[in-house]
């Protein structure tokens, strides 16, 4: 086992996450979510996206959302933008980080981004020359990358192959996400190493989806493995609108209370998250879909 000394996680609840509620989510809320997260310690959030408000209504509020955070140092701050246009609106809100986002299944990059695969490399290409050239940091995303909701199992040649193109554009760092949550820990471990064989092990991270309850196990296998970038959803909030069935990522309360119990450093307030969990889920209505913030809440009211 080659399991590392500390955890980077991304908390990406305020847009993986509030992208497919139905009701709308005021800008404050999601502000206020923000800061909650990074009180905990989160040390990069994923705010929003910068996509057609005709697609994800619930995104359209990206500009007022960025610009309404008190930014802390020391946090970076992530954007999706899928084209020039999303590009040019998300950098008057200065985000330190954007993020493109491919798949590896040709019919969920149609139903997703609305083109091929190879389109979206060449849609790509001049948003992460712009980033990079006025310092901003490029992510990618794979979507799909063991299996799609259109085509089934994805093979490992599929991942490696976008892994390649984006990495030829310039993309910097690239998470390998389980859109509907159907990985098991070996399916997850190819298509890990798949992309490793283009991107080195600090530039990779997971992004599972929890759908079939695996993602924690794909996060251990992926933490053996020495990987050790993960985005979670605070409360496991989400899921992807174009995705159907597919529900939020693993929740960030369910990952630090693992990485806690194992001896791994997230600098984060275990405590402070459930409240940011707690918060938003009061908000929508519900319970934090999270076993260890349901089980800590209980035995805080016990
Ligand atoms: P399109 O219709 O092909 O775009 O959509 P277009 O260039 O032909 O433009 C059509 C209209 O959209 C025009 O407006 C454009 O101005 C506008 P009109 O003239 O009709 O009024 N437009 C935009 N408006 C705002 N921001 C933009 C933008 N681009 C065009 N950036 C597009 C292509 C990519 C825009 C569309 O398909 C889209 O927005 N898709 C949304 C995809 C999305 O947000 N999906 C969820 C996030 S991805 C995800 O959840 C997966 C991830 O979590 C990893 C995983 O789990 O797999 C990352
Ligand atoms: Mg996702």
């Amino acid at each position: 086992m080659n399991l590392p000394s500390k955890v980077k996680i991304v908390d990406v609840g305020p847009r993986d996450g509030l992208q497919n509620e139905k009701a709308h989510v005021p800008a404050a809320v999601k502000i206020e979510l923000v800061h909650r997260l990074q009180d905990a310690g989160l040390t990069e959030i994923e705010v929003t996206s910068f996509v057609s408000p005709k697609w994800v209504p619930q995104m359209a509020d990206a500009a007022e959302v960025m610009a309404g955070i008190t930014r802390k140092p020391g946090v970076r701050y992530s954007v999706l933008t899928p084209n020039m246009k999303g590009f040019e609106a998300a950098v008057l809100s200065k985000p330190d980080e954007i993020v493109v986002f491919a798949a590896a299944s040709e019919a969920f990059s149609q139903r997703n981004i609305n083109c091929s695969i190879e389109e979206s490399i060449e849609r790509f290409r001049p948003v992460t020359e712009a980033a990079l050239s006025q310092g901003i940091r490029v992510r990618g995303a794979i979507s799909c990358a063991v299996g799609c909701p259109y085509e089934g199992e994805v093979a490992p040649e599929r991942v490696e192959m976008v892994a390649r193109l984006l990495k030829g554009i310039g993309v910097q760092h690239m998470g390998v996400a389980d859109t509907i949550g159907v990985g098991t820990p070996l399916k997850v471990q190819r298509a890990m190493e798949a992309t490793l064989r283009h991107y080195d092990i600090n530039d990779v991270s997971g992004h599972f989806h929890d759908t079939y309850g695996q993602a924690l196990g794909n996060t251990l296998i992926c933490l053996e493995m020495g990987i050790w970038n993960y985005d979670t959803s605070s409360a496991g909030l989400g899921g992807c609108p174009y995705a159907k069935g597919a529900t939020g990522n693993v929740a960030t309360e369910d990952v630090v209370y693992m990485l806690q119990g194992m001896g791994i450093d997230t600098g984060i307030d275990l405590d402070k998250l459930i409240d940011a969990g707690k918060f938003i889920s009061d908000y929508l209505e519900r319970k934090p879909n999270s076993r260890a913030a349901t089980a800590l809440l209980n035995k805080r009211t016990g």
